[in-house]
């Protein structure tokens, strides 16, 4: 298959990659893509590094077998803590979240003083920080794990009093430090930013990591020369771990629009 017209490969720990397939679908609308979501295992984010970096791996194998051309890890945690693993063991473009991210909060802030909320694992790999470092070194990092923010998005609690009281909780050791801009270092976090937006004021920039990835994804395309912009009608694949009505039914309130065919594989 000449490389325009091979699929982009998505792997995330569940649900929430579904994210970065929805800016995928907007900006890049003539890509196809096969999206793998480990249902069976999620979530990552309370997983040790060895374990994330094997079900990470096993992923990357996984979508291989659908000759795609780029591989994006849609999971700020696998990001974390498996891509400089990944990028060593295959030769195929893999881009992470953490990067662009980083890249984007920098851009933005003019304090220089950055937020992170992600899963435990990510905030303890300082994966954020250090890219943010590598960038500017003069820019202070505030971070903080949201545990409770996965479970409340796939409950649907995005507003109300539930979300807010957590949200205030979490957030309030990083509106003491006067941050201008925040990064929503996991998948789920861009489905809360009306209740991130009241709990931290008009001002601060919300950075949806998300967005930014399909940006470098374009960029890794052009420069192989896989970029589809022909009014291709691209094809979109699912696959899942568990049983799929779970993914079907949420996925919706992720990819703002119906889930087409999912399919169960093994693990
Ligand atoms: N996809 C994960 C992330 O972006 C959140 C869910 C999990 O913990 O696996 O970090």
């Amino acid at each position: 298959m000449h490389p325009i017209r091979q699929p982009i490969g998505v792997f995330d720990s569940g649900i929430g990659g579904l994210t970065v397939v929805k800016a995928l679908m907007e900006d890049l609308p003539c890509e196809s893509i096969v999206y793998f979501g480990d249902t069976a295992r999620v979530p990552y984010g309370t997983k040790s590094k060895s374990t994330i970096v094997r079900f990470s791996l096993e992923n990357v194998e996984f979508l291989l077998r659908f000759g795609v051309k780029c591989i994006v890890v849609a999971c700020n945690t696998s990001s974390s803590l498996a891509l400089p693993t990944l990028s060593r063991y295959f030769k195929v473009p893999i881009v992470g979240v953490i990067r662009p991210g980083a890249l984007a909060a920098v851009r933005e802030t003019q304090n220089k003083r950055i937020g992170v909320i992600g899963t435990r694992a990510t905030i303890n790999s300082k994966a954020y920080e250090t890219a943010i470092h590598r960038i500017d070194p003069k820019v202070k990092v505030y971070s903080q794990s949201c545990p409770l923010f996965v479970p409340l998005v796939e409950e649907g609690w995005l507003n109300g009093d539930v979300c807010l009281n957590i949200a205030n909780r979490y957030l309030d050791p990083l509106r003491q430090q006067s941050i201008d801009t925040l990064i929503l270092g996991c998948t789920h976090y861009p489905l809360l930013t009306r209740t991130l937006r009241k709990v931290l004021g008009p001002d601060v920039v919300l950075v949806d990591s998300a967005k930014e990835t399909v940006t470098e994804i374009r960029g890794v395309l052009m420069g192989s020369d896989s970029l589809c912009e022909r009014r291709i009608k691209p094809r979109y694949r699912f696959f899942v771990t568990d049983e799929p009505h779970y993914f079907h039914d949420i996925g919706r309130r992720f990819l703002g629009r119906v889930v087409g065919s999912v399919e169960r594989v093994n693990s």
